[in-house]
């Protein structure tokens, strides 16, 4: 398995161009299923995940071409309604086939997503939502059964905001006969690009950006075409890169309001920002002050920067506060960084973050994805050299992670293991 060598200590300094979203991506994929023809797709970045989606959808019977930025996915002759489980325990998002498969087919086979390194994942929400469109579950031999010989509009309220249900559930109404209303809704990105997406092919979606989403079923939808929007996660993690290195570097290509919560903690903290209309600025702070996090839903601090925040504020100088309310386990960065020599107490879903003054290099090794990120930028900062094992889970969501770095003055040499 291969490895990152990283020489910290290092100053940055340039641009970085920030890569497609893949939670936007994801879902979008999937919604191609729904319309006989061929989709594209621009600013489709190459990591793990999103091939692994198409592995899925080729299984499923489209034929996807995948060349450069730009993704074709033809639909036309799909028929196989089936996620299988050596697909969909490697990677989650299958499940997003589920609802465009009853939508479209009446049938969905997929195998039930196993558990990660960030925690549990049910996805009752998902099933529930099914259910109400009129699917039959069953769960058999680790499969989820779905038919839907004959689906009907619903009010579908989440008790929990789940993006991942918000999206399903979009994709199964979009063609259901009816009226379809959602309450409690995801309102992240990633969402309303879904559904820009499918209003695109034809799809009747109202109340984007709203946790209230009314859907009126439509016989048919076609085929589209658009641009993937900008990867919010990868944005905040240069960001992050940028403030734990005290470096001005600039993440263009972004959309700064995605990630208005995360500067305005790091506001708190002492940096700021040169806002542009798809860029920012760091501007970087001798001292880091202490901030306290909690991850809630969007808007609030994304669950999916809380372990690269939480690196930064090993630095600060007193005591953070960090809360993961999304995924109470998600915290296997806490025992590497902690090899780094930073000073962190784990207390259930609280770390207790006590600023040192430096981090030192060491070896450590990646369990998730944005674990594995937040390695990397403690390793930026950290004096002398740190070795990182099992890197492919970086690759799952970033692009080239090492070559934007190292474009940027750092030293990180990915070492064939
Ligand atoms: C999406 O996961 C993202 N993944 C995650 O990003 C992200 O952390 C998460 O949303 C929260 O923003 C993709 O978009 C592919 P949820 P998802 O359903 O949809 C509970 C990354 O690093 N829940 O919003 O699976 C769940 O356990 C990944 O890119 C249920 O209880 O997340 C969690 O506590 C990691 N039942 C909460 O809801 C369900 O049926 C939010 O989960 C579904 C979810």
């Amino acid at each position: 398995m291969d490895k990152f060598i990283i020489n910290g200590g290092k100053k940055l300094s340039g641009i970085v161009e920030i890569s497609g979203a893949k939670n936007a991506i994801l879902p979008i994929m999937a919604a191609a299923l729904l319309a006989k023809g061929k989709s594209v797709l621009h600013n489709v970045p190459h990591l793990i995940d999103i091939k692994m989606m198409a592995h899925v959808m080729r299984v499923i019977g489209a034929r996807i071409d995948f060349e450069g930025d730009t993704m074709e996915i033809d639909a036309t002759h799909a028929s196989y309604c089936e996620a299988p489980y050596e697909l969909v325990s490697k990677m989650r998002a299958s499940i997003y086939v589920m609802g465009p498969l009853l939508a479209r087919f009446g049938s969905a086979r997929v195998s039930f997503p196993g558990g990660c390194a960030i925690g549990t994942r049910p996805v009752d929400l998902h099933l529930k939502a099914m259910e109400a469109l009129g699917a039959n579950i069953e769960i058999e031999h680790g499969y989820i059964l779905a038919n839907a010989p004959k689906m009907h509009g619903s009010e579908i309220h989440f008790e929990k905001v789940s993006v991942g249900a918000t999206a399903n559930t979009l994709m199964a109404a979009v063609l259901t006969k009816g009226e379809t209303n959602i309450f409690n809704a995801a309102i992240e990105p990633e969402i309303g690009s879904l559904i820009d997406f499918l209003n695109l092919m034809g799809a009747k979606i109202d109340g984007k950006d709203t946790t209230h989403l009314k859907i009126i079923g439509v016989n048919k939808l076609k085929p589209a075409e658009m641009t993937m929007i900008p990867d919010r996660i990868e944005a905040g993690t240069f960001v992050i890169a940028g403030a734990i290195t005290n470096s001005p570097i600039t993440v263009s290509n972004c959309q700064p309001a995605h990630i208005g919560i995360l500067l305005d903690k790091m506001k708190v903290a002492g940096f700021d920002f040169e806002i542009g209309e798809n860029s920012l600025k760091v501007i970087p702070s001798e001292t880091i002050n202490p901030v306290n996090i909690q991850t809630q839903p969007y808007p609030l601090f994304p669950t999916d920067l809380q372990a690269q925040f939480l690196a930064l504020m090993t630095l600060a100088n007193g005591t953070s506060i960090i809360e993961e309310t999304i995924f109470p386990d998600r915290f296997m960065h806490v025992s590497e960084l902690n090899r780094l020599d930073a000073n962190i107490v784990l207390n259930k879903n609280i770390a207790t973050v006590n600023g040192v003054k430096s981090l030192s290099g060491a070896e450590v090794m990646a369990t998730d994805l944005r674990a594995s990120a937040t390695l990397v930028l403690a390793g930026l900062a950290a004096q002398g050299q740190t070795t990182i094992s099992r890197i492919y889970h970086i690759d799952r969501g970033y692009e080239r992670i090492e070559e934007k770095l190292n474009n940027l003055g750092a030293d990180i040499k990915r070492v064939k293991g």
